[in-house]
Formats: structure tokens, C-alpha cells, sequence
């Protein structure tokens, strides 16, 4: 689902750049970043994390959130109740042959119902963070002017039930549900609508600031941008190089612009973005190598970060086609936005390798991007039921990495998780050992990240429950409670009875 998992940018992004971009468009990219290496001689400072004998219990920093995370698209269902208009999630699922079974989220776990069952699920695994999202289309249906009352009152309630219970609400603002109204006059490579998206900003942060004090502007930029305008497998499904490219910087230019609305609104907001995350490592020692792997980085994993901290775009390609882009005059300030943390999404790392000589030269497309990367991790470790690679060092080397690079931030872990389609055995019970395994190594990756001294608040587990999971439907099960689909009814699987236990006693035992 993230950019890495994609076979990228050589044939799609780099043959049709090279189609796109007239010789004088092009003009040098700025910077570059350091090696990954570098990562994991990152500060140490007093870490908060506690070893204990024989090293097989962690205790995690006090006040640790341990959370799950979910999206409206995924969990919501009423596709078109009280007042929602269509999203470009429900104009794609409903398009044939763009989602496996021909699934769609019209009712998904019907979440917008059943918000209840969420919270006691939540409540028995005793979480105290909930990283979930708010549909534009309930709250802006047709993305621009008055609020929807009823699409507002939804959340509010949702809010003041998480805050009974005693779990943090932590909202995404843009989990990739754009109103298709806003779609229809150009969407993301249309420059207004960062300007559409800062005014739902303030309206939301205006309706339920007052209780919510963590957001994050969007969910994963690199992969909605890509996915959704470039390769076209996710909404809205357009293949257009131009597109991509413009709509990376509308985005940047939305996340300065959501930047300061929130804060406008609400001074005392903490206010960062979830990226999705893997660091990228070279297939061999060479130089070259190495060089693609910093592209890789540049590309995968900060193109929506340096511009916010540091106001300018990192060195993912030859030249950085600034015309293309439509990158204006007094763009790079309008980009900056000091994030007040940096939400990483992590599943798994990133191999990268560069063309060989003769291809860069026979190929324009390996001269402007030389980058090939895996999609879905490297060979090593097991995979899961989605062929992803597990690696847990991934997490402690990305983390590592932004801690270093970024003068340690704050850093939540708002996405990681495995597929694994376990399903309930002759008593009832999901008995999902491969995702405990999965959590526990994650998690014992981040308490050495956190060792060496970075400054990580949280971990939300993806997800909560089975989901839709965007063009695989319903068949990748990434739940710590399982969904049955057709009554709605959830049961806590084996692994949310561990998750359950950890963050109970916010140690995690490394050995059973
Ligand atoms: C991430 C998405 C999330 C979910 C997980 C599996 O890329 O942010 O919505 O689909 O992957």
C-alpha cells in the first residue's frame, strides 16, 4: 500500500517524466541526505526505557500511548448517510474492475454505527490512544463552504465517548477520502484545493478542538499521491505522470496551509502528518548503490518531510522539474510547517539498487530516476499472508534515521501491523501467533530505537479490526479483533489478548 510497495518510478514515473519534461523545464535539486548508515549512530539521550533481568522485559517510556488506528473509508460503511456525499473512495469501489471481489466500503464494519463495540473493543485491549480519521464528505460534502451538523455530530460523539473511557481521540484529518466534488474540479494536482482543504481544517478544528489536542493533517502523502494519480490502482485512479508531480506539491502546499489554520484555531494543538516509512536500503556495497538508496529515501520517505521542516525538496530525482511541479514564487515558505511530531508508518523496508551504466544511458527514464526498489521488502525474513516482508530492524533503523536527521523529534508510531487471514477455529477462538510474533519484534526494535535515545510517544497497531483494505477488499485481515463481514460481529483475536496485556502493564516480555 505505501510507495515502496509498488514496482515504481523506473518504468511508469521515469518514462513518462522523460516524455514530460521539456529540457529547459528541468532546474538542479538543492540538497542530499545522509546514508542510511548513519542512522544508527544517532544520539543518545535518557531514554525512559527500562531492561530488566535476562532482558526479556521492556518497559516502555511512562505514559506511553498504546493505541490501534483505523480510517473512515475503511471501517465507516454509511457511504451516504446523513448528509455524506460521495468520496473518490466510493466512486472507485464502485467502478468495475478496480477493487478485488468488486468489495467496496459501503458498509465495511459499519464503525458509524457500531463506534460502541469500537470502544469496548478498545477498552479490553485497554488502550489509551485511538488514532482514527474524519470523512471530508460528511463534514464538507461537497468540499467547500457550510458544515454538515450531522456529519460533525458523528465525531463529537465519537470524542466524548473515547474521552469517557479514557483513550486520547488522535485524529487523522485526510485518510484519503477526497469529496469527489473536489475531484471533479481537479483534485489534488489542482492548486485550490490546498486552499479547500484548510478551510475543513478550521471548520474541524473549530467543532471539536476544544476536546481533540492531537491531529494529524494526512494520512501517508506519498502514497495517495502516488497510488491514486500515477499508477492508478487506488482513487481516483488516474496514470498521469503531470498529476503525481503537481499534486506532491498541492499537498505540500495543504499541509503548510492545514498547518496554520489548526494553529490559528487552536494555539495549544499538537499537529503533525503520518507518513509512511521504510528505510531504504542498497543491494550492494557501490557507490551507486548507495546513491540509489538515498533516492529511494528522498522519495519514499521525507518528499512531504523536508519540505515542512526544512523548505525544500530532497534529491529523489536527476533534476527537480520545479515547472512541472507548478512550484510558484514564495512556494518553498508556504511549504514550511514545524510539525509538532512526525507520525511514522512502518511495514517493512525498502531494497534499492541503480540501473547499470548502460541502461542510464539507453534509458532516459533510469538517467532521471535511477532507482530500482523492491515493493514489498527484501528476501530474508517471512512474509506475510500479503507477501510483505517482515523485518523488524526496519523500525529501529527508520526511526533511528528521522531521529537523526531531524534533531530528534517527537516521534509517534501511528501505522504498523501484518496481514495474516487467521480465522476462528472449531471453538471460536483467532488463534494469530505469527501476529503476535509480528508486534513483539516490532516492538522490542522500537524500545532499542527508544534506547538509543529517540523520542517516541506511541505505538498504534494497524488495525483495530479486519477492515477494507483499499484494492485488496476485505481479503487482507490486519486486525487485532477479527470482522465477521456479514453480521458485523467482532471478536477479540489472541493477538489483541497480548496487546491487551502489554499495554496493562506497559511491558512487553520478550520471551514467553
Ligand atoms: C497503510 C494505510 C492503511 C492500511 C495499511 C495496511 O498504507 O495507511 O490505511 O491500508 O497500509
Amino acid at each position: 500500500m505505501r510507495l515502496t510497495r509498488r514496482e515504481l518510478v523506473r518504468s511508469a514515473l521515469g518514462a513518462s517524466l522523460a516524455a514530460a519534461l521539456p529540457a529547459g523545464f528541468l532546474s538542479a535539486c538543492s540538497n542530499s541526505s545522509k546514508p542510511a548508515s548513519a542512522a544508527s549512530t544517532a544520539a543518545s539521550a535518557s531514554s525512559g526505557v527500562r531492561q530488566f533481568a535476562a532482558s526479556s522485559e521492556i518497559a516502555f517510556p511512562r505514559s506511553f500511548f498504546w493505541g490501534t488506528a483505523t480510517a473512515a473509508y475503511q471501517v465507516e460503511g454509511a457511504w451516504k448517510e446523513d448528509g455524506k456525499a460521495e468520496s473518490i473512495w466510493d466512486r472507485f469501489s464502485h467502478t468495475a474492475g478496480t477493487i478485488k471481489n468488486k468489495d467496496t466500503g459501503d458498509i465495511a464494519c459499519d464503525s458509524y454505527h457500531r463506534w460502541r463495540d469500537d470502544i469496548a473493543l478498545m477498552r479490553a485491549m485497554n488502550l489509551n490512544s485511538y488514532r482514527f480519521s474524519i470523512s471530508w464528505p460528511r463534514i464538507q460534502p461537497s468540499g467547500s463552504g457550510l458544515a454538515n451538523s450531522r456529519g460533525l455530530d458523528y465525531y463529537s460523539r465519537l470524542v466524548d465517548a473515547l474521552l469517557e473511557a479514557k483513550i486520547r481521540p488522535f485524529v487523522t484529518l485526510y485518510h484519503w477520502d477526497l469529496p469527489q466534488a473536489l475531484e471533479d474540479a481537479g483534485g489534488w494536482p489542482h492548486r485550490d484545493t490546498a486552499s479547500r482543504f484548510s478551510d475543513y481544517v478550521e471548520i474541524v478544528a473549530r467543532a471539536l478542538g476544544d476536546r481533540v489536542t492531537d491531529w494529524m493533517l494526512f494520512n501517508e502523502p506519498s502514497v495517495f499521491t502516488f497510488s491514486g494519480y500515477l499508477e492508478g490502482v487506488h482513487a481516483p485512479g488516474h496514470q498521469s505522470l503531470l498529476d503525481f508531480l503537481r499534486a506532491t506539491h498541492v499537498v505540500n502546499l495543504a499541509q503548510g496551509a492545514g498547518f496554520r489554520a489548526l494553529k490559528s484555531a487552536r494555539p495549544q494543538a499538537r499537529v503533525g502528518t503520518a507518513f509512511n516509512m521504510s528505510p531504504c536500503e542498497p543491494a550492494t556495497g557501490s557507490d551507486a548503490d548507495k546513491l540509489a538508496a538515498e533516492r529511494a529515501h528522498a522519495i519514499t520517505n521525507v518528499w512531504f518531510l523536508e519540505p515542512a521542516l526544512k523548505g525544500r525538496y530532497p534529491a529523489a530525482f536527476t533534476y527537480l522539474p520545479e515547472a512541472v511541479m507548478k512550484i510558484a514564487s514564495g512556494d518553498m515558505e508556504k511549504i514550511r510547517a514545524p510539525l509538532d511530531f512526525i507520525g511514522i508508518n512502518l511495514y517493512s523496508r525498502t531494497i534499492a539498487s541503480s540501473p547499470s551504466a548502460l541502461q542510464r544511458i539507453t534509458h532516459v527514464q533510469d538517467w532521471l530516476f535511477p532507482v530500482s526498489m523492491t515493493s514489498s521488502g527484501g528476501e530474508q525474513g517471512p512474509k506475510t499472508d500479503f507477501g510483505w516482508e517482515v523485518w523488524p530492524q526496519a523500525l529501529h533503523d527508520m526511526v533511528m534515521r528521522i531521529s537523526h536527521d531531524y534533531n530528534r523529534p517527537v516521534i509517534e508510531i501511528t501505522e504498523s501491523g501484518c496481514a495474516y487471514n487467521d480465522g476462528p477455529d472449531a471453538t471460536g477462538e483467532i488463534r494469530d501467533s505469527r501476529r503476535i510474533e509480528y508486534h513483539r519484534n516490532y516492538l522490542a526494535a522500537l524500545a532499542r530505537a527508544i534506547a538509543d535515545g529517540a523520542d517516541v510517544r506511541g505505538y498504534h497497531a494497524w488495525s483495530l479490526i479486519d477492515n477494507f483494505e483499499w484494492a485488496e477488499g476485505f481479503s487482507q485481515r490486519f486486525g487485532l479483533a477479527y470482522m465477521d463481514f456479514k453480521t458485523q460481529q467482532r471478536t477479540i483475536k489472541e493477538s489483541g489478548r497480548w496487546y491487551a496485556k502489554v499495554a496493562a502493564e506497559n511491558l512487553l516480555r520478550t520471551r514467553t
